[in-house]
């Protein structure tokens, strides 16, 4: 992050903290719990939303040139890198039938050969051949290659669509602030460390609910991570539809002993950028981790995630030490999977039609409020007069 806006948010940070109040919204806000419940909001959320939207499926270095990479989201996808480095991406579906059509991981290209009755596609997405094509005279071949979805790279990320449509335009999706951000940490020369495919039955927006507010740190992480964040301070802004949160850390009296052209920010807390619609990077001092957080159904989440280090452990001690952090990091996570399957279960049993967010909990608002703006619906209300 260039060196004027840490100094500006931690400026931020130091006057709240001499005021021992969090950024806040006005007022505190409700949420329907039924958004959690509706397997029809769930519906709409996946088709309207995350199907639409530019997900990140994969990292670059994941797919060489002249290889293919398959991933099965919310729709099985297949992305190719050609000889001369292009990038396409695909439903995984061939067109005769609707049969998935590649199912290996990924591997070096070839012609891809439909286990049903043989079509076959080339990398680039065209049809190939057909036994007995005589069968099919008369179907206009274009309509026969596979589906191909719009794909980009950004940030050393691969973000797909899962629905035909324009060519992505990732500078206007993500816009100048976060542009200026990630250009800082130069997280396309990083190196992937310690993948995870994690899988657990809540809602996926319990799950992002839980990185959005650090309200809970202190009471449901005693365990692991509370020792180190100053209870219930922290920065909250909306980037567009995305969002930036800054969790300030107990250290944060460290800086007043320092010039200002010393401050690192990522020494006194950890940044949170919410990336619409389901992306979630925490970036902590020495490493950045990147959760894709995705529904498995209606009441079911599958999260992927992995953390980036700036270089490849070049010790055995720096092995232990990235591997101890993640340790801490996933125990979190699970403490966090705990008290959203208390949640999960809290509004199954219907004690509550709405839930709150107090006023430093802000970004839960904006996340509930972006997706009822994309889906013209209305789960959040602010609490009138409450100022
Ligand atoms: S479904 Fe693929 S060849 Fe028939
Ligand atoms: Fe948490």
């Amino acid at each position: 992050m260039q060196h004027a806006t840490q100094v500006e948010l931690l400026k931020r940070t130091l006057a709240l903290m001499e005021h021992g109040i969090s950024d806040c919204a006005e007022t505190p806000s409700s949420l329907s719990a039924s958004t959690y419940l509706d397997e029809a909001r769930f519906r709409r959320e996946r088709d309207q939303i995350l199907r639409r939207e530019p997900l990140l499926v994969a990292r670059s270095s994941e797919i060489p040139n002249g290889h293919f990479l398959t991933r099965d989201l919310l729709a099985p996808l297949l992305l190719t890198r050609d000889n001369d480095g292009q990038l396409r991406a695909f439903l995984n579906i061939c067109k005769h039938r609707g049969t998935q059509l590649v199912s290996d991981l990924s591997g070096p290209n070839r012609v891809f050969v439909c286990p049903y009755h043989a079509w076959s596609y080339n990398p680039d997405g065209q049809l190939r051949g057909m036994p007995h094509a005589y069968g099919f005279e008369g179907i206009e071949r274009g309509c026969l290659n596979l589906t191909e979805v719009p794909v980009a790279e950004r940030w050393g990320a691969v973000w797909a669509s899962h629905t035909p449509g324009p060519a992505l335009d990732l500078d206007t999706f993500f816009g100048e602030q976060l542009l200026a951000d990630f250009a800082s940490f130069g997280v396309e020369s990083h190196v992937v460390f310690d993948p995870r495919d994690i899988t657990r039955p809540v809602n996926w927006k319990l799950t992002i609910d839980t990185f959005l507010e650090n309200y809970h740190v202190q009471k449901a992480h005693q365990a692991t991570i509370d020792h180190l964040f100053w209870p219930n301070l922290g920065l909250f802004e909306r980037c567009g539809r995305h969002i930036r949160n800054y969790y300030v850390k107990r250290n944060l009296r460290d800086l007043l002993d320092q010039p200002e052209s010393a401050w690192n920010l990522r020494l006194h807390g950890n940044l949170l950028y919410y990336l619409w619609p389901n992306t979630l990077v925490l970036v902590e001092p020495d490493h950045i981790d990147f959760t894709s957080v995705f529904p498995a159904g209606p009441l079911g989440t599958r999260v992927l995630s992995h953390t980036l280090l700036a270089t490849e452990p070049a010790s055995e001690k720096a092995l232990r030490y990235f591997q101890k952090n993640n340790e801490i990091l996933y125990n979190a996570l699970e403490e966090d999977f705990g008290m959203a399957a208390r949640v999960q279960a809290g509004i199954q049993a219907g004690a509550s039609d709405r839930l709150w967010h107090g006023r430093f909990e802000p970004a839960l608002k904006w996340f509930h409020q972006g997706l009822d703006t994309a889906l013209g619906e209305l789960s959040v209300s602010d609490v009138a007069g409450n100022h």
